[in-house]
């Protein structure tokens, strides 16, 4: 049975899936050969390529020049303004889509009459935006200033999102899960005076305490002697917050104010403010391997057009067609801000938002939700499908899944299993999926396929994004043979780029620009993973550079091990990190969750079973020299790996560094005792 599926998933590997015709029939990009054409021209010309995408945007003035490029500085459709609000909401509102849906949410409890559901047509988000802009205004925000949001996911926080937008303010949203420590962290670094919360959000049955978190923080903030003057709650579960005064505010004697009290007197007529094309549209804080957390910044026309631009090409959105786009993400996650709000609403299709737990009450409820809305194309992370192929295929089959046309998933690699379940289990073999590579401080999508051009290769994200000059080069910028590892820069500016880190600009130029040079000096983007190109040109991304394990003087990228490991029918997800070894340097601790009903053991057996499988799979190189079990691995709230921590375990350290991002405390605190072999 093992060695069956093992020889099965390795032909899988080389296996091609060409674009299905139902989708290559309506798509915008139909062949390999239409994209080789415009990926041609779009690196011979990408200021040519991007000012085209723009134009399909509107815009109050329109640019003095594309570009603007003194590395790493890079100024796109300078002397342009224009409003990303105005994009996503004002115009579609004043057209044909008025009444269309632009947000549909659903509530995670369910009551007898099913879950609470809210549809939020493109008139009422202009409304809505527009009230709260005067809110934030009566609250003395002014434009350029930040505005932090942390709030669950309801359809308030993408108002949020874009109120901010529309009267020009940036925006800092705060992931729900995050700790009072951790928000009082980047409360202070981005200087808000103003906090946009609820009194709580629900998760897996149970309220989040988010206005208590923010109390807390707000606390530890005046220790410091920094003070946030508003904070706005919505009450969304109507659990009991504590309520406080500060009479030095400027806005009557209240710090703690209700959403709605505000929203109530609030005038609704409030247009969108133009803004230049670089004006700071959010900051969004993501953390490295090490150190504190970046405030990574993006600004407005740029960011715009590279994720209208990808979110319409990569998913094949479609207004006119009612296509209804469901990404799974949180708004707390780069991906929640590019394609759940900005990127699909700016090309005026339906987003739906869901506020919580894929497996509350059950693990069959993401796929209610789908049929439920009729979801077209359907985005998530590739730790979520492990997840539900853990939980069982039958959970999807009792769910009508025939409107889904595109799957999508981002955020680490996809080991080969998981996208071929995948493809079966959700796509039922005739959806694309598209594996899009791309980080927090790229904006939007930089490698993937287009769904109806791109034979797919389970495992690789593919081929560069229209104006995308991806490479796989060495240390000395040289790029590499195909098949060789090496690290994965970015050759030339592109418009979703971050333009900085907030407060660190020594960070900022020696984390991505100091790293990787070409020819004549001019810096490379260095995106801290390794990656290599197969004979096809097609990209497989390695892991980060940070987790690469070398074992007597080879370097081995962690995800070939794990997907080595994944591909045993009783492993339901493996971690694998190094550790110190006499002999080699460094040896190999593989850290394994078990399938559910796999009906194995975890004992010393199936340790000896999953090192064999390893050496066959990879060779005897790769062989883990521990195997431990384990019920979880820890991760961040965006569902990472966090193998630094697994490093810590591993090598005995009891000190493990800040971990304010991990998903689940307890976590560490069984894997510390999990049975070492
Ligand atoms: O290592 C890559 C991995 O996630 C990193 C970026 O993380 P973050 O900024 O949190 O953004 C995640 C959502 C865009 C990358 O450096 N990563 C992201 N997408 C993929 C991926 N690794 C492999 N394949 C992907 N499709």
């Amino acid at each position: 049975m093992a060695d069956g599926e093992s020889i099965e998933s390795l032909l899988h590997e080389g296996r091609l899936f060409p674009p299905p015709d139902a989708v290559r029939a309506g798509a915008e990009v139909r062949s390999l050969d239409q994209w080789r054409e415009v990926h041609a021209r779009s690196l011979a010309d990408p200021e040519g390529y991007w000012a085209e995408e723009a134009g399909r945007l509107e815009w109050f003035r329109t640019w003095d020049r594309v570009l603007e490029w003194a590395p790493p500085d890079a100024r796109w459709f300078a002397g342009a303004t224009t409003n990303l609000c105005h994009n996503c909401v004002d115009r579609h509102a004043a057209g044909p889509r008025a009444d269309a849906a632009a947000i549909l949410w659903e509530g995670e409890p369910i009551g007898p009459d099913g879950p609470e559901v809210r549809r939020v047509s493109f008139a009422d988000l202009r409304r809505e935006t527009a009230r709260l802009g005067a809110v934030l205004k009566s609250l003395g925000v002014r434009k350029g200033d930040i505005v932090t949001i942390y709030m669950p996911m309801v359809p308030e926080l993408a108002i949020a999102m874009l109120a901010c937008a529309r009267i020009g303010a940036a925006h800092s949203v705060i992931f729900g899960g995050f700790s009072a420590s951790a928000i009082a962290d980047r409360v202070a670094d981005a200087g808000s005076r103003v906090i946009l919360t609820a009194d709580g959000g629900w998760r897996r049955g149970k309220i989040v305490p988010l206005k208590e978190n923010v109390d807390a923080a707000c606390v530890t903030l005046a220790g410091a002697g920094v003070r946030v003057e508003h904070v706005v709650v919505l009450e969304r579960c109507g659990n009991p917050v504590a309520w406080h005064h500060a009479p030095e505010a400027s806005h009557g004697d209240k710090r703690d104010h209700w959403w709605h009290d505000l929203m109530r007197a609030a005038p609704d007529d409030g247009a969108c403010e133009p803004m230049d094309s670089e004006a700071l549209l959010f900051v969004l804080y993501t953390s490295g391997s090490t150190g504190k957390p970046k405030g990574i910044l993006h600004t407005t026309g740029g960011y715009m057009t590279h994720v209208a631009t990808t979110a319409r090409v990569v998913f094949d959105l479609d207004a006119a067609r009612g296509d209804v786009f469901w990404c799974t993400a949180d708004c707390g996650w780069v991906t929640g801000h590019s394609y759940v709000v900005y990127g699909a609403l700016c090309n005026g299709v339906t987003t739906v938002m869901y506020e919580g737990a894929p497996d509350a009450p059950t693990p069959g409820r993401f796929w209610e939700i789908v049929e439920r809305h009729g979801v077209t194309q359907f985005y998530t992370a590739p730790t979520a499908i492990r997840a539900f192929m853990k939980w069982g295929e039958e959970h999807p089959r009792k769910s009508d899944l025939r409107s889904l046309r595109v799957l999508g998933t981002v955020g680490e690699p996809i080991n080969p299993e998981a996208w071929m379940w995948y493809h079966r289990a959700i796509g039922a073999e005739r959806c694309p999926i598209v594996d899009t590579w791309w980080q927090t401080e790229t904006g939007g999508h930089m490698i993937t396929p287009l769904p109806g051009a791109t034979p797919t290769k389970p495992g690789s994200c593919t081929l560069p994004f229209f104006g995308v000059d991806a490479a796989i080069v060495n240390e000395q910028g040289r790029e590499m043979p195909a098949n060789q590892g090496g690290l994965l820069a970015i050759r030339r500016p592109w418009p979703g780029m971050l333009r900085g880190v907030l407060n660190d600009r020594e960070r900022f130029v020696q984390t991505y620009w100091s790293r990787i040079k070409g020819p004549d000096g001019e810096p490379y983007y260095f995106a801290g993973d390794g990656a290599r190109r197969d004979e096809d040109g097609y990209f497989w991304i390695m892991g980060r550079v940070d987790d690469v394990i070398n074992v007597s003087g080879h370097r081995l990228g962690t995800m070939e091990v794990e997907s080595a490991l994944v591909s045993h029918p009783a492993v339901a997800e493996a971690a694998v990190v190094s550790m110190p070894h006499e002999i080699k340097g460094a040896g190999i601790a593989a850290f394994v969750t078990l399938r559910e009903g796999a009906g194995v053991s975890a004992d010393e057996a199936l340790r000896e079973t999953l090192r064999s499988h390893v050496v066959k799979e990879i060779g005897a190189i790769a062989r883990p020299d521990v195997v431990r079990f384990t019920k979880s691995l820890p991760k961040t709230r965006s569902g990472k790996i966090m193998r630094r921590l697994l490093r810590a375990i591993a090598e005995g350290r009891e000190h493990v560094g800040d971990t304010t991002t991990l998903e689940d405390y307890a976590v560490l605190a069984k894997l510390r005792e999990s049975d070492e072999g």
